[in-house]
């Protein structure tokens, strides 16, 4: 158990003596009143008070862009993290195994995280070393000579979600202090406890106040610092209705940068001509890894009549293999669920699709224990359904069938979501006609693959409400900056 009584702000680890929040594991243990979920820690419940100095500490630390961190140069920024990087390595057991306990996330995929989190800082870092060379060249138009820069933006607020809360918050966390921000962030609900072994490694590598940690109940004390108008970058991978609700209180808000990562819908196009093997294995890989709890997830799966009833079967056979167990046990994959409520919200989903004509397909579909529900195929899901737009971020797979492409289409034309899209076809033509309609209306078409994020060089974004800005690496470094410009026009004063 970890009993956290610090928090990070003003350079200093606080001490904290008030209330606390206890932290339970989705892993389940038994007692006398059956299976519950394992007390794994406690973190501080800190008030706007204890908020609002956090804030202040990053003010203070970025001074109007006065600061020593704004004002530093990068290569000593990019030394900063690179110690930060080596401090993070000592913590990693240590992190692994609070991201199983706290979110359920198996051993392999842990790692991976971690790892990957790792990759991204690493990678941008050297984006940041190319953006850097080019700050320093000039270029000569019309005859003014300029200097083009990419400057800081002033304080960011950070809160990443609970089912990265490791990666999706250093992937906006990282970007955002190298460009020269300073930052307050709060982790997520489920997945706070991991950050607590790297709170000293910040206070050690970075000048006080840069970095600031609030913790606590994030409707009682976010509101407020966004409402004080002290926050220029509003950060947040998490739901499109928290981000709408916390950008309307700021009072200048279009002064407000906010680079988000928000809902989505993902969507499945299985063809008459797919290689069905691969569109199967794609299709449990991308609405099951993490039992479906990826903002990337295939989320609904359109897959033409005339095949739909192979499809089915052997996505039944397929599911069936899945090993479900702890995170730590070897070759699992389906895990259980940290929030307390999904179970519940997901009976919900199944129960009003039977009640539209849809049935549960493979056997123990559906099946709760606690924290864990088994995966269930829904078949055939139609439109009257709450599977059909709802992002159910759980392990479900809603199949609808359909006679002609203009019905998935005309589904991502007029959902509110825009994020990926996976289309399976063995057929160039057929692909070739179905990547111009679909761009326009998703971020990112995958084919013959699932949708997903990596790798994490590539642009991370989403059209309509699934995001604003655009993350991963290079892009993360533009949009925690502004484009900034030195110019002289070639006078004889000016000529040095
Ligand atoms: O939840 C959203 C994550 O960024 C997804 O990343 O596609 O690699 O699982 P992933």
């Amino acid at each position: 158990e970890i009993h956290q009584r610090e928090y990070l702000s003003d350079g200093e680890m606080k001490k904290w003596d008030g209330n606390v929040h206890e932290v339970y594991s989705p892993i389940c243990v038994k007692t006398a009143e059956g299976l519950k979920r394992k007390l794994i820690g406690t973190y501080p419940v800190c008030t706007e008070k204890e908020a609002f100095e956090a804030l202040d500490a990053a003010v203070t630390a970025y001074d109007n862009g006065r600061g020593q961190w704004p004002t530093m140069s990068v290569a000593n920024r990019i030394k900063c993290v690179e110690k930060f990087i080596a401090k993070m390595m000592d913590q990693k057991d240590i992190v692994v195994k609070l991201i199983m306990w706290e979110i359920g996330k198996s051993y392999a995929d842990s790692v991976k995280e971690f790892d990957r989190t790792v990759e991204y800082i690493y990678a941008t870092i050297d984006a940041l070393k190319d953006i850097d060379r080019d700050s320093s060249r000039f270029t000569i138009e019309q005859g003014i000579v300029a200097q083009i820069r990419r400057s800081p933006l002033g304080v960011v607020l950070c809160m990443g979600p609970f089912n990265y809360p490791l990666n999706e918050t250093f992937t906006t966390l990282i970007p955002a202090i190298i460009m020269g921000n300073t930052l307050l962030f709060k982790p997520p609900k489920h997945g706070t406890l991991l950050h607590y072994p790297l709170l000293e490694a910040f206070r050690e590598c970075f000048p006080k106040g840069v970095v600031n940690t609030v913790y606590g109940r994030g409707n009682t004390i976010i509101p407020g610092l966004m409402k004080s108008g002290k926050i220029n970058v509003l950060t947040l991978i998490g739901s499109s209705k928290v981000a709408n609700e916390l950008k309307k209180l700021h009072p200048k808000v279009n002064r407000l940068r906010a680079i988000l990562g928000l809902d989505a819908k993902n969507a499945a196009i299985i063809t008459q001509k797919a290689d069905l093997k691969l569109a199967v294995q794609e299709t449990v890989l991308g609405s099951l890894s993490f039992n479906g709890q990826r903002c990337t997830a295939l989320k609904i799966v359109f897959v033409h009549r005339s095949v739909a009833d192979e499809f089915i079967a052997q996505l039944t056979a397929e599911v069936a293999k899945l090993k479900f167990g702890m995170p730590w046990e070897k070759g699992v994959s389906l895990t259980p669920l940290p929030e307390p409520n999904k179970p519940a919200y997901l009976k919900e989903c199944i129960e009003d699709a039977e009640a539209h004509g849809a049935k549960v397909v493979n056997e123990h579909g559906g099946t709760t224990v606690e924290s864990f529900v088994y995966p269930a195929i829904l078949y055939p899901v139609n439109n009257r359904m709450k599977l059909y737009r709802e992002e159910q971020f759980g392990p479900l797979i809603p199949v609808v069938p359909f006679d002609d492409l203009e019905e998935p289409i005309g589904y991502l034309i007029e959902s509110t979501h825009g994020q990926q899209v996976s289309i399976f076809s063995n057929n160039q033509e057929e692909v070739a006609s179905l990547i111009d309609p679909l761009v326009n209306q998703v971020s990112r078409v995958n084919i013959n693959c699932q949708c997903q994020r990596g790798p994490d060089v590539f642009p991370f974004t989403g059209r309509k409400d699934s995001a604003e800005g655009t993350l991963s690496v290079v892009d993360a470094l533009r949009s925690f900056s502004i484009r900034s410009l030195v110019a002289a026009k070639l006078t004889e004063s000016n000529k040095h």
